[in-house]
């Protein structure tokens, strides 16, 4: 039987991964059904592989419209959702909050509402198509993954090997993390109170192919390559745990699959680096593989004012999801960096697409 995912922010950095993934298999019987908004962070063009595939069905819509998604549950009555779309660069929410309170608050309280009005009347076989034992069996395998942020803990000190875990107190610090931690407990609520079948994972910062050029690893090539400072914020000793996107697209999948309703799973990588070290690493890959007469790319990294509130380090443990689910990251992080850095010299195109209308 068709297996339906609807995907929201399935032209984002880590949905159109997802979007991706699920529809890699061309023999696999799936229908995704992509619902985006196509703020300045979303791409069609981040869908190429998947353009022409009848089984992707693409629809502009904003997470906030209620009617337009209760039409799109009526119509292609997925078999769960995947729960993506977000305003999700932490400087934006500094400079423009009210954006990030809009769709991570009201746009995720949105989504769990008609989630749940279709999920409640799945229960009652949903008219013509299905009879009571087949809607019955469709609502126990039902989920609802809400992607969430290692951002939601708050920080972590650099004198510590500690990491975050799915048993971590909430300590949000920026508007951005704020308006993440918030759609966690409305997710958890809807779970809690109404019995909807919701799962939250929390992952690492992300990287790989197709990630917007306002992002510290895509910024810095798109810097080096056209010979402008590369900033990096305070001293750049800001330590992250890099997540592929690619496994994090896995663990997604995962979690849909085999995950529990009302648990949460963390999604770390185990691959720490100080925000400097990274910067250098890419500008050392570049210097193998596209060198610049003027000499090394590591000349143009530039320190800049902090960030206001920047936190000095995020980690997550995800012995969880490797015990209980099986998970474990694949990418190696030296590799998948350089694979990295491959892809975005040979997809200029795609990055003057993303940016020529940037607001
Ligand atoms: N990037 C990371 O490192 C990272 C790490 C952990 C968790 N996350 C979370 O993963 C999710 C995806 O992150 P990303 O990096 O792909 O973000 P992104 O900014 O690249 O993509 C977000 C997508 O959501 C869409 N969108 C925004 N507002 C919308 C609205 N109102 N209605 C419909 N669509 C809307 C955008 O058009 C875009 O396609 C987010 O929830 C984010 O908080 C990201």
């Amino acid at each position: 039987m068709t297996r339906t995912w609807l995907v929201t922010g399935g032209a984002g950095f880590i949905g159109s991964a997802l979007v991706r993934r699920l529809l890699g298999d061309p023999t696999h019987d799936v229908r995704v059904v992509n619902v985006d908004k196509l703020t300045y962070a979303g791409h069609l063009a981040s869908l190429g592989p998947v353009a022409d595939d009848p089984r992707h069905h693409f629809h502009r819509v904003d997470i906030c419209d209620a009617p337009a998604l209760a039409e799109l549950f009526a119509r292609y009555r997925p078999d769960g959702v995947f729960h993506l779309a977000a305003e999700s660069h932490v400087d934006r929410s500094i400079d423009a909050p009210a954006a990030f309170i809009q769709t991570n608050l009201v746009g995720t309280f949105t989504v769990l509402q008609e989630v749940r009005r279709y999920f409640d009347a799945l229960g009652d076989a949903l008219g013509d198509t299905f009879d009571a034992a087949g809607a019955a069996a469709r609502r126990d395998a039902f989920r609802v993954v809400h992607v969430s942020t290692d951002e939601v803990f708050g920080a972590l000190t650099l004198d510590t090997d500690a990491r975050f875990d799915e048993a971590s107190p909430y300590r949000p610090s920026s508007p951005y993390s704020a308006s993440k931690a918030g759609a966690d407990h409305l997710a958890r609520a809807w779970h809690h109170t109404f019995g909807l079948p919701v799962i939250v994972t929390s992952s690492t910062n992300n990287y790989g192919p197709y990630h917007l050029p306002d992002k510290l690893i895509p910024l810095t090539l798109q810097r080096a390559l056209a010979a402008q400072p590369i900033p990096v914020y305070g001293d750049g000793l800001h330590v992250r745990d890099w997540l592929h996107v690619d496994d994090h697209a896995r663990a997604l999948t995962r979690v849909m699959t085999h995950g529990r309703p009302g648990e949460t799973y963390a999604i770390g990588a185990g691959q720490e680096h100080a925000n400097l070290t990274l910067v250098h690493q890419i500008c050392a890959i570049l210097d193998d593989l596209r060198p610049d007469p003027a000499g090394p790319y590591a000349r143009l990294v530039t320190h800049v004012a902090d960030r206001p509130g920047h936190d000095r380090r995020y980690a997550l443990d995800p012995s969880k999801l490797q015990r209980d689910l099986g998970w474990a990251p694949e990418v190696d992080f030296a590799a998948g960096l350089e694979a990295t850095v491959r892809w975005f010299l040979a997809n200029a195109d795609w990055v003057r697409t993303v940016t020529k209308d940037r607001p």
